[in-house]
């Protein structure tokens, strides 16, 4: 066959097979949204032989599972609810990484795991129980946010920066002399939300406390009579030395985390911040269509940034039904950016894999999981339901002193070493012993 008659028909192939989306007709989401998940769970160890539950395949890290958790969550409640295989899937792999005390803190995790990494699964853990998702009998996905919210705000510290939680939760990892917003965030958010769901005033108390913090450190601070959120700073200065790059799951997970705190308390203050937030959110933003800004958003993005708009988009819904003000401004970006990221779903050889760019109008030739769950959640968005409350019908049981009596070892920077964790004390060894001689983690990586 010659060259031309093979391009042609991929050409014809690829055509036929591109994600179709209609974005007023929920069905027609559904579909879209059912072909991205497909390619989605091609990444899923947790159904392959041998594969850890749970677990997306080498090199996406534990956190990146809980990340895509989260939007599985809404899709099976608004696309699938019937569909018991994708149910079993999705409740197996969270709560088997559950941790063994149920607070997202697994053992064989220590050398990945920091603040927004509990945070992040805290987020897919809490959409369970505000979407009613079916709950384990011992350990409620409420009573586990509980948890995931107990052991961090316990790590909040006032040695350093006046307050704040740093980056890591273990000495021995990189970033263990960093504070940044997105752990703070995630604290914030999560605070915020387990007040919504339980009219818990206390959980209230401690999301004004990390926003007045954020403030005051100037992470969150005003440019130019705008509101922007920065990536943080090292204890060392006092936390004067900003990081100034901005990130759009930063900015999502502070603009949700005030819609909640509006919708509970209905008190302005939050409503002029969700305005501040969505307005410099802007940036995030090329001729409507969403875009990582700070990493120039195509290829040049790491794994780990282009997982971003995941979490943007999902937080972006949430605040559209939270703070209705808000529904015409966020529905703009939201149609045109779905739009644009089905269109891109039209590459590989299954035709139907998602692309990073999604202005271009087709493929970009850049695939991985982040593109997956970026289009799904940007989907998802156009569908969103408002999430639960105890009140209106959720029924995860609380449990407040969840994750308070566990003998938080993460706080003593010790870990447990059991005999199957043997191997990964070896590499412990060889980690610390490079830290010590000033090496950095990531070397073994
Ligand atoms: C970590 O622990 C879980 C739960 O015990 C186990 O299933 C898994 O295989 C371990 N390894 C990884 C890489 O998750
Ligand atoms: C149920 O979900 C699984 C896993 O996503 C999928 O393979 C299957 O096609 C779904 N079944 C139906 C009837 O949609
Ligand atoms: C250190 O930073 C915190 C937070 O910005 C501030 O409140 C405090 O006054 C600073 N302390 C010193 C000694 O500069
Ligand atoms: C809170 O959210 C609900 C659900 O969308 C909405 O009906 C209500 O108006 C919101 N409350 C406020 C104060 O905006
Ligand atoms: C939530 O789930 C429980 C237990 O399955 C059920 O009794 C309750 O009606 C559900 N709530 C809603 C709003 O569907
Ligand atoms: C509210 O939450 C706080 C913090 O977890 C807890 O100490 C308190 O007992 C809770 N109050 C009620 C009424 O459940």
């Amino acid at each position: 066959m010659k060259f031309g008659t093979i391009f042609s028909i991929t050409l014809l192939v690829q055509l036929v097979v591109s994600v179709e989306l209609d974005i007023n007709d929920k069905d027609s989401i559904c579909e879209a949204a059912k072909s991205v998940v497909q390619g989605e769970l091609n990444y899923y160890e947790g159904t392959k032989y041998g594969g850890t539950v749970g677990m997306f395949s080498n090199p996406y890290y534990w956190w990146h599972a809980g990340e895509a958790f989260g939007g599985l969550v809404d899709y099976y409640t608004f696309c699938e609810s019937d569909n018991k295989t994708l149910e079993k899937l999705i409740y197996n792999g969270m709560y088997h990484q559950a941790g063994d005390d149920y607070n997202y803190i697994p053992s064989n995790q220590s050398m990945t795991e920091g603040n927004d990494d509990q945070g992040v699964w805290g987020m897919a853990v809490m959409q369970a129980a505000e979407r009613n998702f079916t709950d384990p009998k011992d350990h409620s996905w409420l009573e586990m946010t509980q948890a995931i919210y107990n052991t961090m705000n316990s790590r909040w510290d006032t040695k350093h920066c006046n307050g704040g939680l740093r980056w890591q939760i273990f000495t021995w990892n990189s970033g263990y002399d960093y504070k940044n917003s997105i752990a703070n965030g995630c604290l914030f958010h999560i605070a915020a939300r387990l007040a919504r769901f339980t009219d818990n005033k206390t959980y209230a108390k401690v999301a004004e406390k990390v926003w007045d913090w954020m403030e005051d450190v100037g992470f969150a601070t005003y440019v130019d009579d705008e509101l922007v959120v920065y990536d943080g700073a090292k204890i060392g200065g006092n936390c004067t030395d900003l990081t100034k790059s901005k990130w759009s799951y930063t900015y999502g997970i502070f603009l949700s985390g005030c819609a909640y705190m509006y919708n509970y308390t209905n008190d302005n203050t939050w409503l002029d911040r969700v305005d501040e937030i969505l307005r410099s959110s802007d940036f995030f933003f090329k001729d409507g269509y969403m875009f990582e800004h700070t990493c120039g958003g195509g290829s040049d993005c790491n794994n780990d940034e282009r997982t971003f708009r995941s979490l943007f988009s999902r937080c972006l819904g949430l605040t559209s039904i939270l703070a209705p003000s808000t529904k015409d401004t966020i529905s703009t970006w939201i149609d045109t950016s779905a739009q644009g990221a089905a269109s891109s779903c039209s590459g590989g050889t299954d035709g139907i894999t998602c692309g990073e760019d999604w202005s271009k109008g087709s493929w970009d030739g850049v695939y991985g999981l982040g593109e997956q769950m970026s289009a799904l959640e940007v989907m998802m968005a156009l569908i969103v339901k408002t999430p639960l409350t105890a009140d209106t019908g959720g029924s995860s049981k609380s449990n407040v002193n969840a994750g308070t009596n566990t003998g938080s070892e993460e706080n003593k920077n010790e870990i447990k070493v059991t005999s199957q964790d043997k191997a990964g004390a070896g590499v412990l060894t060889a980690v610390v012993l490079l830290i010590i001689t000033g090496g950095s983690i990531w070397m073994l990586f």
